[in-house]
Parts: structure tokens; sequence; C-alpha cells
């Protein structure tokens, strides 16, 4: 048996579209092992009833197909798959699935793929490299697709840094946020998310959280998808009033993250977010310097 732990993700972090990456102390774990013949998944908790446990599920597809890219035939495989990220919230689960999947087959295949392999694999999965680049190596990413490979840096966020995660009760697909974006935008928006991306990056390298109030802002995609999360301003406005540093949409939505520099009080903030929006869960996290681990 062998245990795969996997961290959720933030992409974007506000102006990064598609590019800026991190991970969090949130993890996705699958204990697995091969075996002759057939396939047994088992899920943990028993609430993760929209993730299919036979050859549908997303883990064991990515499994098979990357060893069918290297000409080898599938084993039997039997994995228990416990999930703390929850799905399509914009946390990376599907990622953290991409990433088990190609973990696996790695492992089947006696770990004879380079990063730069699993990375490609990964990234051609997903389409994007944001939420895979952090899954995979922990820390802060800033990453992009070139002719096909990603291509990256990793550093290690500053240590101080405290999330305060706001999960609401309802879902939202990659796909859907992304129809709400417009196909092309002015050059002063574009402009304005370079700026802010650069400056973002750069405070986060150098831990200079004071920049982080006016580097997060974005005009690229969270005033579109705003619309599709009731609640946003609401929840912006308590992390402000409870200290945060800088509030943005996690990923594609509808999860909300807020930067603070030091751990504010779970308990206060879910007693606030109690009585503004019910449903929604706070957590408090920090980020995982290390991506998966494979015991
Ligand atoms: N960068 C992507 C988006 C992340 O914002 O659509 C979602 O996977």
């Amino acid at each position: 048996m062998r245990t795969l732990t996997v961290p959720a993700t933030s992409a974007n972090l506000g102006p990064g579209f598609d590019c800026l990456g991190l991970a969090l102390s949130c993890y996705n774990t699958i204990t697995f092992e091969f075996i002759e013949s057939g396939l047994h998944i088992e899920l943990e908790p028993c609430d993760l009833s929209h993730i299919p446990a036979d050859s549908r599920n997303l883990i064991y597809r990515v499994f098979c197909g990357v060893l069918k890219t290297y000409g080898i035939t599938p084993p039997g495989v039997h994995f228990a798959q416990v999930n703390e990220i929850p799905s399509m919230r914009g946390l990376g689960s599907s990622a953290a699935s991409v990433v088990g999947g190609v973990v696996m087959a790695d492992t089947y295949m006696g770990f004879k793929m380079t990063k730069q392999e699993m990375l490609d694999i990964c990234a051609s999965q997903e389409g994007h490299p944001d939420n895979i680049l952090p899954a995979l190596l922990g820390g802060l990413t800033v990453g992009c697709m070139d002719n096909g490979h990603v291509r990256y840096l990793r550093m290690d966020a500053p240590k101080s840094l405290r999330l305060a995660v706001f999960i609401p009760p309802f879902s939202l697909s990659t796909r859907k946020a992304r129809s709400v974006l417009p196909k092309t935008v002015p050059l002063e928006d574009a402009v304005f998310n370079l700026t802010r991306a650069a400056l973002l990056t750069a405070a986060l390298a150098t831990g200079e959280l004071s920049a982080l109030p006016f580097a997060v802002n974005d005009r690229l995609h969270q005033p579109y998808r705003k619309s599709l999360v009731p609640g946003y301003d609401d929840i912006a406005r308590l992390a402000d009033a409870s200290g945060a540093l800088a509030t943005y949409l996690s990923g594609a939505g509808p999860t909300l993250i807020s930067f603070f520099d030091k751990s504010p009080s779970l308990e206060s903030l879910t007693d606030k977010l109690e009585s503004l929006h019910k449903g929604w869960q706070v957590r408090l996290l920090c980020v995982d310097s290390q991506g998966y681990r494979l015991e």
C-alpha cells in the first residue's frame, strides 16, 4: 500500500489570472495498491456521492490515460480516496485528482517520469498550469504554457502568511465561471492586471505583505465572476473588518480567500459569517511548502 497526499491549491490570487498559484495546508489522501485485475474504489467521507467509484473516476481515468500514453496496459487497482478539499469550490480538487492519477501511474512505471513530463501531462489534462504547479511543487508558483510545455518558477511564500478560506455551500464549475468572461479586454485593464500581478509576485517573494491591499486587485475576471457568487461583497467586507490585508476569488471561485499577516480568530470569523450568510464555512490555512507527498 502507498499513501499519496495532495494539497489544495488556490489559483489566480486576484490579478494573476491563469498564472499564479499557491499550495494550501488542506489535503486529499489516496491510499492505493496495484492488484491483478479489476477496479475497487473506496470513498470517504460518505458524502462524496458526486464522485464516481467506477471507471468514470477522474483519478482512475488519468491513471489509465497516462499508462496508455507510455504503451502500458493498466493493471488492476484498489484505492481509497479521503477528500478534505471541497469539490468545485475553486480550491484545486480536480488538479489534486489529476496529480493523483499521474503519480499513481508513475509509481506503477517505477518512477521513470521526469518532473517536466509530470507537469506537462498534468497541465494538458487541466488546460492551464496554475493549480497543477502548486499541487506538485508546493509554495507559490508562477507558470505559463509554452509550446505545450509548462514553464515555471517556484518560490517559498512568506512564513507569516495566513489565509482565511471562505467556502460557500454552493459549487461553481470552471466552465461556467469562464463562460462569463469577455473575449477581449481594454488595453488599460490588461495593463492594470500586469502591474498588479508583478507587484503581488514581488510582494509575496520578498515578504512585503504591506503591498497586498493594492497588489491583489484585478480587472480581468473577478468583476465578471462576482455575479455568480452571492455574498461576495459582504464576505470581503467582513474580512476587511477582521483585519484582512486583501481578499480575492480563489481560482474560478466560488470560494473567497483573505490574506492575513497573523492568524485571525477562527471563532470570531465563524460567528460573523454565521450571522451574515448561512451555510458558508471558514477554514484557517497556511501555505503548504512541499506539494504532493508519496509514502
Ligand atoms: N485560472 C483558472 C480560472 C483556474 O480562473 O479559470 C480554474 O481552474
